[in-house]
């Protein structure tokens, strides 16, 4: 059944490419004017999501809903979308003003309506001191903003994003993640937001979609993904540095659950289970490099271990530590004004509040 209140909806939906499945009965329900994110490595299956919502690719099967409509089979044009993509596609010989109010001539709108349209683009976007260059007078950064302007005075309601950050440096992606988040905000258009980047992900998602190989690992708010992913795929793809897994396996002492491998032994009274912990049962234990911290005393050593650090990265507002240790090597997040050399031996404290576990057998956490 449809769900009533989805604005965009992936019902059954599978793609293929000759024998290569893409999709294969994928369902996707974003709400209105949520900004959704499509997250996965290359090759994982985004684009041709995102172009199958947006009718340029077709679905080999299953449906496609935008607005209690089926546009399975509509014309791009006629989906009521705007698309965004990495690379700019700008016109080059017609000036910002001239990109801007073309799809809008095309379309036949009253040029007074242009007029009021393109400036109304350009005062969101602050590209209004541009209009009158040409692309080639832009910075890769100006390029992308006219090409969301490009999509932005279409006044759709659904905007598709592909990857459109990607061509520019680091710096720049940072300023424009935060002008898009303040213009979905804006707007309270539905947007979909396709990246391999989970910084951006984060930042910018109402709920992220986690793919691998077109299959849709978690979908869920970034907290959850962050601190509770469904499975061990998504817990290393999210977070930078990765999260820390450890093999062991589960027992009990005293009567309480306990993780334990050959250099480590932690409690398991405060894990939030998805599943009955069974004992005997070989499991990775899962934890962010926040989540390990130095102990200053290393006779008070409850739930951690000793290690030697290994190296340091310094990163101005923290130093990101790796230690290794008799089987294992990990890294923690270290505030910047402490003093730590290669070499020096270490005490370490797992917080026990914050772990996960995954089943070895079949990923999924437990
Ligand atoms: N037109 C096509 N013909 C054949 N294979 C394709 C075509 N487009 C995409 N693919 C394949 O489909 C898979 C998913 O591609 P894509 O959706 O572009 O991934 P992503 O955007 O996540 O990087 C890839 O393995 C890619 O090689
Ligand atoms: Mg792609």
């Amino acid at each position: 059944m449809l769900d009533k209140n989805a604005h965009v909806r992936a019902s059954n939906l599978s793609v293929n490419f000759g024998s290569v499945d893409v999709l294969n009965g994928l369902n996707l329900d974003i709400q209105k004017g949520e900004f959704l994110v499509l997250l996965g490595s290359s090759g994982c299956g985004k684009s041709t999501l995102l172009n199958t919502f947006a009718g340029l690719q077709e679905a080999t099967s299953g449906q496609i809903w935008i607005d209690g409509r089926n546009v399975t089979w509509e014309e791009p044009k006629d989906r009521g979308i705007a698309m965004v993509f990495q690379s700019y596609a700008l016109y080059p010989k017609m000036t910002v003003r001239g990109n801007l109010s073309f799809a809008l001539k095309m379309n036949g709108t009253p040029r007074r309506e242009i007029t009021k349209l393109v400036e109304d683009a350009a005062r969101i976007l602050q590209i209004g001191h541009l209009l009158d260059r040409r692309p080639s007078e832009l910075s890769g950064g100006q390029r992308q903003r006219v090409a969301i302007g490009r999509a932005l005075v279409r006044h759709v309601d659904v905007f598709l994003f592909d990857e459109p950050l990607s061509n520019l440096d680091a710096k720049l992606r940072a300023e424009l993640r935060v002008e898009l988040k303040r213009l979905h905000r804006e707007l309270g258009a539905t947007m979909i937001y396709v990246t391999h980047d989970q910084v951006e992900a984060l930042t910018l998602a109402d709920r992220i979609a986690a793919m691998k190989d077109g299959v849709i690992q978690q979908l869920a708010c970034p907290d959850e993904i962050y601190n509770r992913p469904a499975n061990r795929f998504v817990a290393q793809f999210i977070g930078l540095p990765s999260m820390n897994f450890f093999k062991g396996k589960l027992t009990r002492k005293d009567d309480k659950p306990i993780f334990s491998s050959s250099e480590l032994t932690l409690s398991l009274e405060d894990y939030e289970a998805e599943t009955s912990l069974e004992e005997g049962q070989e499991v990775e234990l899962g934890i962010r490099p926040e989540h390990i911290l130095l102990l200053k005393d290393p006779s008070g050593i409850a739930s951690g271990m000793l290690g030697t650090i290994d190296l340091v990265e310094m990163l101005g507002s923290e130093q990101i530590v790796w230690v290794v240790a008799e089987n294992s090597r990990f890294c923690m997040r270290v505030p910047p004004d402490e003093k730590l050399r290669h070499g020096e031996r270490v005490a370490v404290q797992f917080r026990t509040d914050n772990l996960n576990l995954f089943s070895m057998q079949h990923g999924m956490r437990l």
